[in-house]
């Protein structure tokens, strides 16, 4: 039996479609999405979920204010148990977690991050990143812990800054490098290649596991370059 994902997200859900793209296209093997989970009644990635048959749900609070965080995570937990999920990925969840669903989900629960980690955690990396005049940023898939982005690091993808670079041009690379990331991570734990120790990820590359990675993905980046020509911004041109 396949490894079953749960996930949540709070807005446009690009990283959720580029999950359920790796799905479709046959690049992540033995992966299914259970359920998404949203905070947001208006999220795109509702549409998304819908559009590609994912089953979905949102979750509205319905207690006082200082009690929602914690309404939140319970509702969700039961959402995920219900669905069988063995692994949750956020993808652009805009809610703090409690250590209630962190700890159900010790090492079975990611996040990714537009930042080389453990530089520039929480809101706006990107723009923290140009602020500070770092020559390199890029994208972190990190386990979830109980701090904001301070996890065991799983993978990171760099992405050079340029001197004309806006916080919206910056994002939009990271962005593709993101895509390509979050999937390759959710099948090394699939495939049960990630070891945490301490609070290092181990990854078991053997049996050629990452040249058999790279094939497979590349029916996905030319499905992914089409996609962003459509949307008027080729690769060739946002990556140079
Ligand atoms: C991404 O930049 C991700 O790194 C961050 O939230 C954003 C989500 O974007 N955690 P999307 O909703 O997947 O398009």
């Amino acid at each position: 039996m396949g490894l079953k994902v749960g996930v949540l997200a709070s807005g446009r859900g690009s990283n959720f479609k580029a999950v359920l793209d790796h799905i479709r296209f046959g690049v992540l093997k033995n992966v299914e999405v259970a359920v998404l989970v949203s905070n947001k009644s208006d999220a795109n990635a509702l549409k998304i979920a819908d559009e590609y048959g994912v089953k979905a749900a949102v979750i509205v609070p319905k207690v006082p204010r200082e009690k929602v965080s914690e309404f939140f995570d319970r509702e969700a937990v039961k959402i995920l148990e219900e669905n069988g999920a063995d692994l949750v990925i956020l993808a652009g969840y805009m809610r703090v977690l409690t250590p209630y669903i962190i700890g159900k989900y010790r090492w079975k629960m990611m996040n990714i991050h537009p930042a080389l980690l453990p530089s520039f955690p929480g809101l706006h990396a990107q723009r923290q990143a140009l602020e500070h005049g770092v020559k390199v940023s890029g994208c972190t898939v990190h386990y979830v812990d109980e701090g904001v982005d301070t996890g065991p690091i799983i993978l990171q993808c760099p992405v050079l800054i340029r001197e004309d670079d806006t916080e919206e041009k910056l994002s939009d690379r990271i962005r593709v490098y993101e895509h390509r990331l979050y999937s390759k991570a959710i099948q090394l734990h699939a495939d049960g290649r990630l070891r945490v120790e301490d609070r290092k990820v181990m990854i078991d590359y053997s049996d050629d596991w990452e040249r058999r990675w790279n094939e497979r993905q590349s029916s996905y980046l030319k499905y992914q370059a089409e996609m962003w020509r459509k949307e008027g911004k080729p690769l060739e041109e946002l990556l140079g």
